[in-house]
């Protein structure tokens, strides 16, 4: 750490000039964000505000942090996973830009969490979230700060549904906005965003050709939705499973082919998971697998593959190519990991490209601006984004997008609004 830079952590600084190039590049794709970037570095509405986010930290996340600098918040920031630091935008954030940043791709656990602590230590006012490890340590070890925090902010689902379960027990000390739950959010980051990357991060791990292959998703939410909708595309005979019997009969008459695991596991060359729960693909899918399967992870966490029992079978394990490790068992069949089942979109890729990146961060920075107006008035609790900021982020994506869209007419307002008229 030196005078001229704040405190940081990173693992070269002399990557910085790659990544500064890259956020620049990011920011072509990210209009709607760009333009609220402009307003708050005019109206400086967080003046003197002290952020703590815990995020992946790509290009497009180092967008965001700019802009809500501009705006003038004194932000810090570590990564929201151990492998999903692009540490070229790490070094930048450092040395061009002077903000406070701890992320090293492939940090260990103790690195993860330290990291964690350096961002509480500078007494965030607001937290910002991707997945409520932040927010969880500050709860459990760092209760100390828990009155210097007037909101926060929480990225994806899986850490909203954490959020929600601490509300439930009532011991979330302070409202949450659920970015994920705008629609400007889930519908196009979760789904396109996931669909391409993940895909994207299978085939710069592997290099595999996806047409003819027989490939299953797991979860059929915005993720697995956005995933099966991508490798059909590219001429995968695609298979879906589930346990929600509304999502089986959507994914049935998308016209997918939805079975149980055990025989996806049986059947495919590619599994991915997209499901946001423990042990997916549990120790008898991972028996009954096809020779060579190659197996990723979409969701957050990385436990949705049953890695540590894979790990005790195995009469050993290579690495075929960075993020490609091949176990093989004792019935002679090898399995394939990508990125250690990790979120293979972000390990093995760039993440969600900034197109839809756009949009996700353009609902945190309005949503951090309406926790400083409104926050008082918030329970402790979890709240949606507002539906006037939803949309008008909608409407700024299109104008970017040069697309426009027709408003109602004032009879058809009365028309819509009225009960009178019938047959
Ligand atoms: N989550 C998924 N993709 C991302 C990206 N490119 N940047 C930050 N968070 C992400």
């Amino acid at each position: 750490m030196t005078t001229k830079t704040r405190a940081h952590d990173v693992n070269d600084l002399g990557l910085a000039q790659l990544g500064g190039r890259r956020i620049v590049w990011a920011a072509r794709e990210m209009p709607v964000l760009s333009r609220i970037r402009g307003r708050l570095a005019k109206e400086k509405p967080f003046r003197g505000l002290r952020i703590g986010a815990c995020l992946h930290v790509t290009a497009e996340t180092a967008n965001l942090m700019l802009a809500l600098r501009d705006g003038g918040a004194d932000v810090a920031l570590c990564a929201s996973n151990p492998l999903s630091t692009q540490d070229d935008v790490a070094a930048s954030l450092v040395a061009d830009e002077r903000i406070a940043t701890f992320a090293r791709k492939g940090e260990d656990r103790d690195t993860y969490y330290s990291h964690i602590n350096a961002v509480l230590a500078t007494e965030p006012e607001i937290t910002m979230d991707d997945g409520a490890d932040l927010v969880t340590e500050l709860h459990t070890k760092r209760r100390e700060l828990l009155p210097k925090v007037r909101g926060g902010t929480e990225e994806t689902t899986t850490g909203v549904n954490r959020l929600r379960a601490m509300a439930g027990e009532g011991i979330l000390a302070y409202p949450i906005i659920a970015v994920n739950d705008a629609l400007t959010k889930h519908l196009f980051d979760n789904r396109y965003g996931t669909g391409q990357s993940a895909v994207d991060g299978i085939i710069r791990a592997t290099n595999l050709l996806i047409a003819g292959k027989t490939a299953a998703v797991a979860g059929y939410g915005w993720v697995g939705r956005g995933i099966a909708a991508r490798l059909r595309g590219m001429g995968a005979i695609t298979l879906v499973t589930e346990i929600d019997p509304l999502r089986a009969l959507e994914a049935a008459m998308d016209g997918f082919e939805v079975t149980t695991i055990a025989e996806a596991a049986a059947r495919s060359d590619l599994l991915v998971t997209a499901t946001g729960n423990v042990n997916v693909i549990g120790r008898e899918a991972l028996a009954n697998l096809r020779d060579g399967a190659i197996l990723a992870n979409a969701g957050h966490f990385n436990d949705e593959i049953d890695l540590a029992w894979l790990a005790s079978q195995a009469t050993g394990c290579r690495e075929l190519r960075p993020f490609v490790n091949e176990y093989r068992l004792p019935s002679g069949r090898t399995a394939v990991v990508l990125a250690d089942g990790r979120l293979v979109n972000l390990a093995a890729a760039e993440g969600h490209p900034p197109a839809v990146m756009d949009m996700s961060f353009a609902n945190q920075a309005l949503a951090v601006e309406h926790l400083i107006r409104e926050g008082k008035a918030l329970e402790k609790a979890v709240y949606a984004v507002p539906r006037e900021l939803d949309e008008g982020i909608a409407r700024l994506k299109l104008e970017a997008m040069g697309m426009r869209i027709d408003a109602m007419t004032d009879e058809q307002k009365a028309y819509a609004s009225s009960w009178k008229a019938g047959t």
